[in-house]
């Protein structure tokens, strides 16, 4: 199993930022990459900001947050996250984007680097595919938020050794988290189930069987869920919920698998959710 000591993180959004967060919590040195000055800024805030409320709640102390403030370096250059012994890819869930991506990290990164994506849906076989280290490239799956979020689900790719896969899932343990092993089928195992459910609410919607709210509250007081189905669509993303959608969809070829088409026209108008400031709910 490889000793990982620096992990590379592409993408400072939603998820990029968690991962970093909690990685350096838990004593990697960090590298958050990410093309965009702005967006490497507001990652780097909401870090702090998390770190801060911890303190306020008296979870740890100010010499805790300025010791996992100075593990992570924000970086606006891939070719700075050469010498990274894992680059955790966290970019947006696109076939194009993430082939692109995993084409210059398998040419800056170092020979024995691992490579781990966060796709949520798309096959990390695939992904190897595109760079000359398939045996080096594994999925790693956090869930949003991260920092709250126990899991990592682990997929392996056609190619993944076993010493990649065993190192990723330590790196998962040694984040705090749990290590769910899936295959490499559309989806793997966390939205296999939790997309197709949330379509259904959608098409719930659509067809009128109930209001947004009744759909909630009847999903969070019957089956005991933090959110309701469609709170959860905007909380993720709905452009994400329609890109694993569409690739359960063309994955799996089954029916059952088509995108509400409420869910296309919302994406359509560009109510995204949460980060637009409105999805299914409005928010300020
Ligand atoms: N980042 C970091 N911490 C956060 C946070 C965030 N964005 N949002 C909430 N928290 C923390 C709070 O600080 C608080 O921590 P403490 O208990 O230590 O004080 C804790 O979470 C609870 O927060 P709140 O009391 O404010 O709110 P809540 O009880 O309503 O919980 C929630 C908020 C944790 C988000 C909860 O609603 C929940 O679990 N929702 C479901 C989330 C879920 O299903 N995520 C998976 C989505 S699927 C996915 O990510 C993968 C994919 O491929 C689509």
């Amino acid at each position: 199993m490889q000793n990982i000591q620096s992990i590379g993180i592409v993408g400072a959004g939603q998820m990029g930022r968690g991962i970093a967060q909690v990685a350096a919590m838990s004593g990697f040195k960090v590298l958050l990459f990410d093309v965009s000055e702005e967006g490497l800024k507001k990652g780097m805030d909401f870090i702090k900001n998390q770190l801060d409320k911890g303190v306020d709640k008296g979870k740890w102390d100010a010499a805790f947050v300025t010791q996992t403030m100075s593990a992570v370096t924000a970086v606006t250059e891939m070719s700075a996250l050469s010498n990274c012994d894992l680059l955790i890819e966290a970019a947006t869930e696109n076939k194009v984007v993430k082939f692109d991506i995993f084409k210059k990290l398998d040419e800056v990164a170092k020979a024995s680097a691992i490579l781990a994506t966060n796709t949520s849906s798309i096959s990390i076989t695939e992904i190897a595919a595109v760079t000359k280290r398939p045996s080096l490239v594994a999925g790693m799956h956090f869930m949003n938020p991260v920092p709250v979020m126990k899991l990592v689900e682990g997929i392996r790719g056609l190619e993944t050794s076993d010493d990649t896969f065993n190192t990723v899932a330590a790196v998962a343990e040694k984040m705090g988290k749990v290590f769910v092993r899936a295959n490499d089928v559309p989806g793997f195992a966390v939205n296999r189930i939790l997309m197709p459910m949330i379509n259904e609410a959608v098409y719930a919607l659509y067809e009128g069987v109930a209001s947004i709210q009744d759909i909630d509250q009847a999903m969070k007081l019957g089956t005991n869920q933090p959110m309701g189905p469609l709170e959860l669509a905007d909380f993720i993303g709905l452009d994400t919920c329609l890109a694993i959608m569409n690739v359960l969809n063309e994955g799996l070829g089954d029916t059952k698998y088509r995108p509400c088409p409420l869910l296309k026209k919302y994406v359509l108008a560009g109510r995204m959710g949460r980060k637009s400031g409105r999805g299914f709910y409005e928010y300020k």
